[in-house]
């Protein structure tokens, strides 16, 4: 791992405190940018831009162009598995995804011979974003887990208490546990050949790890996680992954130690000195600002990022928002955000 000292976010990953902690911002392809919004004109659809390497590899390069940042995240959506399970995914402007909600026979249907196939462009992209990054940038692939990812296959859009997929999972444990498996095994494939393609790094966005009782949460949510983690290490070794289980509260301990995450991201709600006096010292974390604060900028940012900088300041620590940059986010925020960061 020679390459690693010259990545300080990776190193970072990886247990290694650096002077100052190095920053990527969730979402950082996106709306909020100008440029964004043209080459995403150009796509057409949003599956156009995620499947088209010329333009995803365009948009992933974009936040780096403008903001000194330590890692690109390679630009495509944790909807493109379901869709490339065969099922009906669609983004409809204004509305975020819909999909074809699947039901116990919708299960079954799932296709999962030709999902990597399917995904050949996002690798492509991938191969490329290698390629054409400065060695110390970190590359980071993703996909979602597998709970998440099923929340909008069982329920066909977001929705604030995963109502549908909850119900669905108590009332169908059979076909539930077979979506997760056929999920489980996407996952492995699809982030094993992301690593083959050249990724430093990837994170499993559990966005939905809220509103589960302690079984469902070990379920849902644990067990996937710590499957995805051991089945893609025994095809890259000592595999690098961040988790981001939004919203698992008191939950994110038992989270990290069951999945064998290397580093855990921290949502904006999880109080930080609860992070300080619960998650060892060792355990890397990446977080935590409200990306609202971002919007509104000026103190109600500054004083935040003081506070966040200073409680993690003696552990390995990945400055981040703690969820997505937002649409609305003025980009000089986001300059001055990077700058209060670097010179910290
Ligand atoms: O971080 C990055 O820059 C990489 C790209 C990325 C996108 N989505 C691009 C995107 C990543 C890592 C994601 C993850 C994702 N997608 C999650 C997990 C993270 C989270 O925010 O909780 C989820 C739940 C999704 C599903 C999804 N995709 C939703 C709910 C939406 C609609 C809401 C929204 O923000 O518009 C999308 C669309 C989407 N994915 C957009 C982008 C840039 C906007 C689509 C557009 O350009 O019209």
């Amino acid at each position: 791992m020679s390459s690693v000292a010259h990545k300080p976010l990776l190193a970072t990953v990886l247990g290694q405190r650096q002077e100052r902690p190095p920053m990527w911002i969730m979402r950082q392809a996106g709306r909020y940018l100008p440029e964004y919004r043209e080459t995403r004109g150009k796509a057409g659809g949003f599956l156009e831009l995620c499947y088209n390497p010329d333009f995803a590899v365009e948009v992933t390069l974009q936040p780096l162009r403008r903001f000194d940042l330590d890692a690109a995240i390679l630009f495509s959506d944790i909807l493109v598995i379901p869709d490339a399970l065969g099922q009906s995914v669609r983004f409809a402007a204004g509305e975020g995804p819909i999909l074809e909600p699947l039901d116990p026979k919708g299960v079954e249907a799932l296709e999962k011979g030709g999902a990597l196939t399917h995904l050949a462009p996002v690798l492509e992209a991938v191969r490329r974003l290698r390629a054409a990054l400065p060695p110390e940038k970190t590359l980071i692939g993703f996909c979602g887990a597998p709970w998440t990812v099923a929340t909008y296959m069982l329920g066909g859009r977001g929705s604030s208490d995963q109502w549908v997929a909850r119900k669905f999972a108590l009332e169908h444990p059979e076909a539930f546990d077979k979506l997760m498996d056929i999920l489980v095994e996407t996952s492995i494939d699809y982030l094993a050949a992301q690593f083959e393609a050249g990724a430093d790094v990837v994170q499993l966005f559990e966005s939905w790890a809220l509103n589960l009782d302690d079984t469902s949460f070990a379920r849902n949510v644990m067990e996937p996680n710590r499957r995805i983690v051991e089945g893609l290490r025994k095809r890259i070794p000592n595999a690098p992954v961040i988790g981001f289980p939004r919203g698992a509260a008191g939950n994110i301990m038992r989270y990290t130690e069951a999945t064998g995450v290397n580093a855990v991201g921290i949502d904006f709600a999880t109080p930080l000195d609860f992070v300080r006096n619960t998650l060892p010292k060792t355990l890397p974390v990446q977080g935590n600002l409200d990306p609202l604060r971002l919007v509104v900028g000026g103190d109600a940012m500054e004083s935040q990022v003081h506070r966040i900088l200073e409680a993690f300041s003696d552990r390995p620590h990945i400055f981040n928002l703690g969820h997505g940059i937002v649409p609305e986010t003025p980009i000089a925020h986001v300059e001055r955000l990077i700058e209060l960061v670097k010179r910290s």
